[in-house]
């Protein structure tokens, strides 16, 4: 059973021209036009091998390559195919593509697999348009209800739940399946997205977890003014206290050592005008760590915080994302560890620090991540590089672990 290096190398660069921006990136947003054009040609590959297509209610894409035992539950592989708004070829749809490769190969091969193995496609991983990311995997486990993110608005103000519509109305010939079902065991492939396997000169990261992430929305709510004619001592300027909020919170999450992680991303202004006092300012935080409890704790302190920051304005600080530490299952470790070894390719255990939809698969069935080398570290950029022998490796090591769970 071999995967073939060049066609899975092509199909990512037919890919990477659907939302192709300047220097090798990629911008496809979930939902969007170039999201459907990339689902069709990933079905072009797919329906020709005899692969069974189907969508549930949240756009999750499954082809299934049935078993000859069909009523056991599936072995499911698969990732993303959204990326950032100047994301790279390969954080998301590499995964998707590596697990029709290794489906391919597995036919090619003749092997007959026990379970069927379904490739999966997830809706939104990203949350660039739509946030928060993994709604598609979150959905699907049942860590939130569906209809839960119908009203988020994209940037020009679309709603998720009629873009969602509106994807499934062009897919309404495929066949719809119930949303959620319990797999016998999910592998997801990715990118690494650090430094590490390429330091070390490793193929193959066995993934032993993620740490947790929670997202927040803030809104400061002030008063706008002249800037000319309003006495600072009279204002209530919403970007003066968004500055105090993020001071307090950069010393709510100082970390002497260096494990957390606390990013203001996206910061909006209105009404953006260079000579009107602010009266509402809007600001993303991102707060990631390894521990559940310190999770709990700062990321339960931040709204105190805020308020407690400001001088003359109101804020309101919302959730929208909490995704607990997750460990993955220490038998899908030692068998991507094994295929490793078998194929002759240098692997190593590590930890994930950016999150996945894997995080929401774990406490519904047996769960791990493959990684594979990200040239320099980098990734949401791009310059987000792995070659195709990285890639090829990867596939190859997917194709020995889906047909061991498939046979189990
Ligand atoms: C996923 O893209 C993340 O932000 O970790
Ligand atoms: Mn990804
Ligand atoms: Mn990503
Ligand atoms: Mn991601």
């Amino acid at each position: 059973m071999r995967v073939s290096e060049a066609r899975q190398w092509d199909r990512l660069m037919q890919m990477a021209r659907l939302g192709a921006i300047p220097g090798d990136g990629v911008n496809r947003a979930a939902l969007t036009d170039l999201d459907q054009q990339s689902r069709r040609l990933l079905l072009s590959w797919a329906m020709p091998l005899g692969l069974q297509p189907s969508v549930d209610a949240l756009g999750n894409l499954f082809l299934r390559l049935e078993g000859t035992e069909p009523g056991l539950a599936p072995v499911l592989a698969g990732s993303h195919m959204d990326s950032q708004p100047k994301g790279g070829r390969f954080d998301g749809i590499w995964g998707v593509l590596a697990a029709l490769e290794a489906v391919q190969a597995i036919i090619e091969a003749g092997i007959a697999p026990r379970r069927a193995i379904e490739i999966v496609a997830w809706t939104n991983e990203e949350g660039g348009r739509f946030a928060p990311g993994c709604m598609g995997s979150m959905g699907f486990s049942g860590f939130r209800p569906p209809g839960t993110w119908d009203d988020v608005k994209d940037r020009d103000g679309l709603r998720f739940g009629d873009e969602l519509a509106r994807l499934l109305a062009a897919e309404s010939d495929i066949p719809r399946r119930p949303l959620g079902f319990t797999p016998h065991a999910y592998v997801e492939p990715h990118i690494e997205q650090g430094p590490l396997l390429e330091a070390e000169g490793l193929d193959i990261g066995v993934v032993t977890g993620i740490q947790g992430s929670r997202w927040f929305l803030v809104e400061i709510a002030g008063k706008t003014d002249h800037a000319g004619t309003a006495p600072l001592s009279l204002r209530q300027d919403a970007v003066q206290d968004m500055l105090r909020a993020i001071n307090a919170l950069n010393a709510l999450m100082a970390d002497p050592t260096d494990v957390l992680r606390f990013t203001v991303g996206r910061v909006e202004v209105f009404p953006n005008s260079s000579n009107t006092v602010a009266d509402l300012a809007r600001f993303s935080i991102d707060f990631r760590h390894p521990e559940a409890a310190v999770l709990t704790e700062r990321g339960d302190a931040i709204a105190a915080t805020i308020h407690g920051a400001l001088k003359t304005c109101r804020a309101t600080v919302t959730e929208t994302f909490h995704a607990l530490p997750a460990r993955f299952d220490p038998a899908i470790q030692a068998a991507i560890a094994a295929a490793a070894q078998a194929e002759g390719y240098g692997a190593k255990a590590l930890p994930s620090g950016a999150f996945h939809d894997a995080q929401f698969l774990v406490p519904i069935c047996p769960t791990g991540m493959i990684f594979i080398p990200s040239r320099g570290g980098i990734s949401h950029h791009p310059a987000e590089y792995s070659s195709a022998s990285q890639t090829a490796r990867g596939a190859q090591v997917l194709a020995r672990v889906l047909v061991q769970l498939a046979a189990g």
